[in-house]
């Protein structure tokens, strides 16, 4: 129905989320995960501090934000998986079902994204048991370091904990019980902001808050390589779980009455305040235990040890903190795979359970590669390094950026404004011109800018 008015009478085939609350709660346990916690301190340490954190904080609002308002109103308008959501909604805006390719790199990028995802969450698994039988207490950064380089260099261990992980993650979508996850998001994210508040008073009191807080955001721009922007770009957008669907597919069971912007706004505040509250943790403790703030993925499971190590019922602490941090890792891989398994059910005609399964065991083979990079194929290294940097490069910095490009110029210039404003806000007010703006110009000329110059400079 080429040209219709605004279509709002589909339905999703999975039923809605029951609230909004439940919606914001859902687009927050899929943003809020290892991306803040695990990566972003590593990749600020990584990319020089504050040039890269300047960036980041940049990207998220004027690209990331855009596009999660883009995704959701796509989402709630085509109520389906995003491969057939972007076929109808291309059909029905510009005449072509051939939009529906950014669904389909949207769910093998979303795969790939997972393979590592649960590899790393097996990590934070393996460090629940660690803490609560005390192997921190009073460490030091040689008893921490040497614990952490003991997991990865095993990969029978480390292969056990990502099986687990991947395990728990299928059990979950596979009974269709992510919507009933609400309650657990709402509890969980608060009791991580708070178990991260209370670390911060310890990282206070290290005497090297200050060189910490020079280090995030006081900003070298004698850093700002095009592979550091980037980076950051690709963080925000890696933070956010935008890029490639995810928070398309969840959009699909959003009421109508909804407000996407609102929402979108909630989810960009929280998600950012606790990558920033993460960072503010570590880098303290690097500085005081001198330690490499360059360190690269260990620096977390490297550094808050021994915080924790320090402090009066760290054990307990450090339990919960990983058992919160493996919880939020859990509720952004639902989300990570629910694209591809919607896709299947919808599709293909399978069984939630058998289509769960399905996606889930061929995401857990490809994730072996990710726990050999560690080990046996540390020195197996092309193009950005191991196995493991090359699909997080592929991933975060090629992919998603690309998606999100296609995302939002699909959004601002082949959607008609009618049906845009329909979802965001039928009145076309000043909330829709600053989104129809971001969206037209502003987010697809940076993303294309930083592209080029990337191209530019390593081409
Ligand atoms: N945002 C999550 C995190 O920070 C990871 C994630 C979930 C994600 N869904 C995504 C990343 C979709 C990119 C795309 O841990």
């Amino acid at each position: 129905m080429p040209g219709a008015a605004p279509d709002n009478s589909r339905a999703s085939l999975h039923g809605h989320w029951s609230s909004r609350l439940a919606f914001i709660l859902a687009v927050t346990g899929s943003a809020v995960g290892l991306g803040n916690v695990w990566k972003f301190p590593y990749m600020v340490g990584q990319n020089g501090g504050g040039a890269f954190v300047l960036v980041y904080l940049l990207a998220v609002l004027l690209i990331g934000l855009p596009i999660m308002m883009a995704e959701i109103l796509i989402g709630r308008r085509g109520r389906r998986n995003p491969v057939t959501t972007m076929a109808i909604l291309g059909v029905e805006e510009s005449g072509t079902a051939a939009w529906r390719w950014i669904g389909i790199m949207g769910i093998v990028g979303g795969m790939l994204i997972l393979s590592f995802y649960s590899a790393i969450a097996g990590w934070t698994m393996a460090y629940i048991v660690k803490s609560a039988t005390g192997t921190f207490t009073g460490a030091t950064s040689e008893t921490v370091n040497a614990e952490f380089v003991a997991l990865i260099a095993d990969p029978l261990t480390m292969g056990a904990w990502h099986t687990l992980f991947m395990a728990l993650t299928v059990i979950v979508v596979a009974r269709g019980v992510e919507r009933g996850l609400e309650s657990a998001v709402r509890v969980m994210v608060p009791a991580l902001f708070f178990i991260l508040v209370l670390l911060l008073f310890y990282a206070a009191s290290t005497g090297e808050f200050l060189t910490a807080l020079r280090f995030m955001f006081a900003p070298d721009f004698s850093r700002l390589t095009p592979g550091v922007v980037l980076a950051a770009v690709g963080q925000a957008f890696f933070s956010l779980s935008v890029g490639m669907g995810c928070i398309m597919a969840y959009g699909a069971y959003l009421p109508q009455d909804a407000s996407i912007a609102q929402t979108s706004v909630a989810v960009v505040l929280s998600d950012t305040a606790i990558a920033l509250l993460a960072g503010l943790v570590v880098f303290p403790v690097v500085f005081a235990f001198g330690l490499d703030p360059a360190e690269g993925p260990g620096l977390v499971f490297q550094t808050l040890p021994l915080a924790l190590g320090q402090l009066t019922g760290g054990a307990l602490f450090g339990m919960l903190f990983f058992l919160l941090l493996a919880f939020a890792a859990l509720t952004s891989a639902i989300s990570l795979i629910e694209g591809v398994v919607a896709w299947l059910i919808e599709t293909r005609g399978l069984s939630r359970p058998v289509a769960a399964t399905a996606a889930g065991v061929t995401i857990w083979l490809i994730g072996f590669l990710t726990v050999l990079s560690f080990n046996v194929l540390k020195d197996f290294r092309f193009g950005r390094g191991t196995i493991f940097d090359n699909v997080d490069f592929l991933t975060s910095n090629v992919m998603l950026p690309l998606g999100g490009l296609l995302i939002v110029v699909f959004a601002g210039w082949f959607m008609s404004p009618n049906s845009t404003a329909a979802e965001l806000d039928p009145a076309g007010g000043r909330l829709y011109r600053t989104w129809h703006g971001l969206a037209k110009f502003l987010a697809p000329v940076a993303i294309l800018l930083v592209f080029l110059n990337s191209v530019g400079a390593f081409g």
